[in-house]
């Protein structure tokens, strides 16, 4: 079963590999990556109440009040999660990190572009703590998403969400589609999102269903959460294969479709 717990023993030569890694630039168009094809499309959302209940259903206030200044997924997964970022995440405009924390792994590039003003980032999470930690955040909020999944983006909403980033909480959230497609509703046409996975996690928090599944079933799962609440052109990549020393990670990303004008149909048809 994933733990967070579980890998203290290899972070000193989980670093070494990060730092090893960092001296590479990473090139995202030659990772593994898969389309994803929902089993059917036209069929209801295919997950039970049951496969998205936590064992420890509700109370997320209480359980994320302690402020936990950790990381998640080990320095090797961070430094190829922001070579990952560096190549898709647009240096102008505005991206969104929701269950965000007091770091959101964005490479210095974009980190210049944020103190610059040339780009907006903001994010929501649960502990007020750890937001108010996170310099890259220009506005922040606290959200209990599983309470209310009709996401209120801090700050000035011109324009709209260019991109949106989820670093290992997806599994977290019990409405996901009503989040996700909260979140579509408000990027612009074209804008992405990038869902972040690794094989950790805070067991009684995830839902049912995560935790009786393997990783691929895990990753079409969230893919399924991505094409029922709208988004289009949704792919599956491997940014770290993991091994018994280094955390995987895998984006799930997909694209908020421009709508089809008449023009478009007829052109298709
Ligand atoms: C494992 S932490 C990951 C935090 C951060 N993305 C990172 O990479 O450090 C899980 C996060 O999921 C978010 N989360 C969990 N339950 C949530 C809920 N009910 N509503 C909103 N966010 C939630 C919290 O922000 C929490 O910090």
């Amino acid at each position: 079963m994933p733990n967070f717990s579980s890998r203290t023993s290899v972070r000193s030569v989980s670093l070494l590999l990060g730092m090893l890694a960092g001296g590479k630039k990473m090139d995202s168009a030659q990772l593994p990556l898969r389309h994803y094809v929902p089993a059917k499309p036209d069929g209801p959302f295919p997950y039970s109440a049951a496969d998205l209940t936590p064992m420890d259903a509700g109370n997320d206030a209480g359980f994320y009040g302690p402020a936990r200044f950790v990381t998640h997924i080990d320095d090797n997964a961070i430094v190829n999660l922001r070579g990952y970022y560096d190549q898709v995440l647009p240096r102008k405009g505005r991206i969104f990190d929701f269950c965000s924390s007091w770091i959101s792994h964005y490479p210095p590039e974009l980190e210049q572009a944020a103190a610059s003003g040339e780009l907006e980032i903001d994010g929501t999470g649960m502990n007020k703590a750890e937001l108010s930690k996170n310099s890259v955040l220009k506005h922040w909020s606290v959200q209990d998403l599983n309470e209310d999944p009709e996401v209120r983006i801090p700050g000035s909403m011109e324009g709209g969400l260019d991109a949106a980033t989820c670093v290992v909480s997806i599994d977290y959230l019990t409405k996901p589609v009503e989040v996700l497609q909260s979140i579509r509703k408000q990027t612009n046409k074209g804008g992405k999102v990038h869902l972040i996975i690794s094989n950790r996690c805070f067991p009684t928090k995830a839902v049912g269903r995560w935790l009786k599944v393997d990783e691929d079933d895990r990753l079409d799962m969230v893919g399924d959460y991505l094409w029922w609440s709208g988004w289009r052109n949704i792919e599956i990549q491997t940014l770290v294969a993991g091994s018994f020393m280094r955390d995987p990670l895998w984006v799930v990303r997909a694209q908020n479709e421009p709508e089809q004008t008449e023009q478009d149909k007829a052109q298709t048809q």
